[in-house]
């Protein structure tokens, strides 16, 4: 990544405008908080040595991927925010399909044949009612070319499915480019498109609540976010991915 390239081929009107690209970072969520609080603050890093996934798991970030967190400041309610974290897995989508063919697994990873492309954290800061930011974090398995011991199967690049290294700042101005697109964009026509592109639509899952463990099919996707289930027994519940993980499509990716 190099910062005056990204600077030159941006074609945001804010997302990305305020950049910064650091060479090693514990994490980039860390690194955002060291500067004024602007809409589509952007912060890179080269390497993270603590990089942060879902559901409090650390993040590996072997190098030739790309890692970054946006500061979002929508005008939008906290229950906009589950909304939020699907537009970024679309943005993705969109910027990753035209190098890549992939697909989304609800509710914001990028995978291409079952493995892992790329992972998204979204970061919700809410009060009093109105949701005062979110942090977007993206890691993006771009030109890398080995992963950890414990992601063998599970993860992927998109060099390595492709052969071709990827330019990681052209792919990283795509992906602030689509991510604004989104958030202007209207909401049905979004929610059908990552309907599109979701592999979690039609497969058999569990869903992990804390207490128990729920299997059905997954039917449909709200306009708010959560996935519909139905049962065996005929049940159809809807689960929102802060209460769920889901498993069951691609085991763990
Ligand atoms: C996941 O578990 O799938 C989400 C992974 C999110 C990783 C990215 S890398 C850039 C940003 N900084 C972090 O510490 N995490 C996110």
């Amino acid at each position: 990544m190099d910062r005056e390239k990204i600077l030159a081929t941006l074609r945001t009107a804010q997302l990305g405008r305020q950049f910064y690209l650091l060479e090693e970072t514990t994490s980039t969520f860390d690194a955002l908080k060291q500067h004024p609080p602007v809409h589509g603050l952007t912060v890179a890093a080269r390497r993270q040595t603590s990089g942060v996934g879902r559901r409090g798991k650390n993040w590996e970030s072997p190098s030739g991927g790309i890692y970054f967190s946006t500061l979002l400041l929508p005008d939008l309610s906290p229950a906009d925010a589950p909304f939020i974290t699907l537009l970024c897995a679309l943005s993705v989508h969109r910027a990753l399909d035209k190098r890549l063919p992939c697909g989304i697994k609800w509710p914001n990873d990028v995978v291409c044949g079952g493995k892992k492309v790329c992972g998204i954290l979204t970061l919700a800061n809410c009060a009093d009612n109105v949701l005062k930011s979110v942090s977007v974090g993206m890691g993006i398995n771009a030109n890398t070319l080995s992963f950890p011991d414990e992601l063998e199967g599970r993860a992927t690049s998109v060099r390595l499915e492709t052969g071709k290294t990827v330019d990681p700042n052209k792919l990283l101005c795509d992906i602030l480019y689509e991510l604004e697109l989104c958030l202007q964009g209207d909401r049905a026509a979004l929610l059908e498109e990552y309907k599109c592109h979701c592999v979690t639509l039609g497969a058999q899952v569990t869903a992990h609540f804390p207490d128990k463990e729920v299997k059905g099919t997954c039917t449909d996707i709200t306009p708010d976010g959560c996935l519909v289930l139905q049962t065996k027994d005929g049940q159809t519940l809807t689960v929102g991915s802060g209460e769920v993980s889901v498993r069951g499509i691609y085991g763990y990716v």
